[in-house]
């Protein structure tokens, strides 16, 4: 690969040890790829991973350098971390640092993941731990390159804001935040941001639920190629485009979608295709929609133990919704009811009020994690219901936990009743 001077340097140790060694992760990455160079990026969204051993005391930094050493750098020898040079938050981890007693979360667990956020913070990684770093401040304008790790979010970067990421790994995003740089290759190269498939949509795509289905259909279908959806009516509000980029990336492995007349780099089909002609032509209609809907119930017995909101991580909008629909009432008995949020929305549900009134119904806002991250559900969970089509999808494949499908209203509605009774 060619580099500057100055990343030769980096390269050669003038920033030290952890640097020099993320350096020379990054240029092992980069050859292995294919690519030219490295670019420099303007924001890095990295996940926290723990050896699972007991936590140190809070201080006591030699064991979490051993450890980003081994599985950040891919270096046995241990290094001394030093604070991280590129603009770094943290995607989610285990638990809610209050309610993780709620939660279920092991004392164990409890104690590493919080030793680790000491030690984050004190490398400058900020503690946003949320799946939607857009929420809380981490949007790219057009072309501006980032180092993502979250699935969900990275064709929201690449496809709605215009950005430009691959899906980065903890080894990658660990040198991209000592470094501020990443391989120049995949989807920051104009050429491999073209569309592949033509998806003619016939019937009108509305609600969140709808924009997740059709996520979760197309996704399936093209798998990691990009999908260029046309025949859209109604402009999409962000909540459905993360719906959409979330489905598609747990049913196929979509990194990068365009919708025409939407997206920054969709003005018409003709750009979207780079002038390519599409390499096939898909439809995306009633019948579709149905199929999607019916492969998202794995559940069949309508008593609902769990409902599960925020995947990816509800807004502040979707939280207001929910206080709303529950003003005055209480979830059903054998219900429970957990809505997922980034702490910094948390912090405004708080103060705007909306977070006691989901308590006083009987449900809880959760931060910095999820069911699916945690592996925690509440205790005697046999069916749960949920609004996303990630979360369904997952849930059931690594929990083994039968999911209902549906819209956040008719997710709020089985919280209150403890009975699914959502239709298509
Ligand atoms: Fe976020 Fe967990 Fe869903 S990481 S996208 S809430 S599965």
């Amino acid at each position: 690969m060619r580099l500057t001077n100055e990343e030769k340097a980096m390269r050669d140790g003038s920033c030290g040890l952890a640097v020099a060694k993320a350096m020379d992760l990054l240029i092992r990455y980069g050859d292995a790829v294919g690519a030219e160079n490295l670019i420099d990026v303007s924001s890095v969204s990295a996940g926290i991973i723990t050896d699972g051993k007991t936590a140190p005391g809070k201080g006591d930094t030699a064991p979490f350098d051993a450890f980003f050493s081994e599985f950040y750098l891919d270096s046995s020898e241990s290094v001394k971390i030093p604070r991280v040079r590129a603009n770094t938050c943290t995607i989610l981890h285990e638990m809610d640092s209050k309610l993780w007693q709620v939660q279920g979360v092991s004392q164990k667990t409890h104690d590493i993941c919080d030793y680790l956020e000491d030690c984050c913070n004190r490398i400058g990684f900020a503690p946003a731990y949320t799946c939607a770093p857009y929420l809380v401040g981490y949007v790219p304008v057009k072309g501006e390159h980032c180092a993502w790790m979250e699935s969900s979010a990275v064709p929201l970067c690449n496809s709605v804001f215009g950005g430009r990421t691959n899906t980065e790994g903890i080894e990658s995003t660990g040198a991209a935040m000592l470094t501020g740089k990443i391989p120049n290759w995949g989807y920051h190269l104009d050429e491999n941001r073209r569309g592949h498939y033509l998806v003619e949509v016939e019937h009108d795509v509305i609600s969140g639920r709808d924009w997740g289905l059709m996520g979760y259909y197309i996704g399936h279908v093209v798998q990691e190629k990009i999908p260029v959806y046309s025949g859209i009516k109604n402009l999409p509000s962000l909540r459905k485009l993360m719906y959409c980029s979330a489905a598609g990336a747990s049913s196929g492995g979509v990194e990068m979608f365009h919708i025409v007349g939407v997206t920054p780099e969709a003005y018409t089909a003709e750009t979207a295709f780079g002038n390519r002609k599409p390499a096939d032509v898909l439809k995306f209609g009633k019948n579709e929609l149905k199929d999607a809907y019916e492969r998202l119930q794995t559940a069949s017995d309508p008593d609902v133990n769990f409902v599960m909101l925020g995947c990816p991580h509800y807004s502040l909008e979707e939280i207001w919704r929910i206080s709303m629909m529950l003003e005055g009432k209480h979830i059903a008995d054998h219900s429970n009811l957990w809505v997922f949020a980034p702490n910094a929305i948390k912090a405004m549900a708080d103060r705007a009020g909306y977070t006691a009134v989901i308590e006083k119904a009987g449900g809880y806002i959760m931060c910095d994690t999820c069911p699916c991250i945690a592996e925690t559900v509440p205790a005697g969970t046999k069916v749960f219901a949920t609004d996303s089509p990630k979360q369904a999808h997952h849930m059931h494949s690594i929990m083994k936990i039968p999911a209902w499908y549906g819209s956040m209203e008719d997710c709020v509605n089985a919280a209150l009743t403890g009975r699914w009774e959502g239709e298509f």
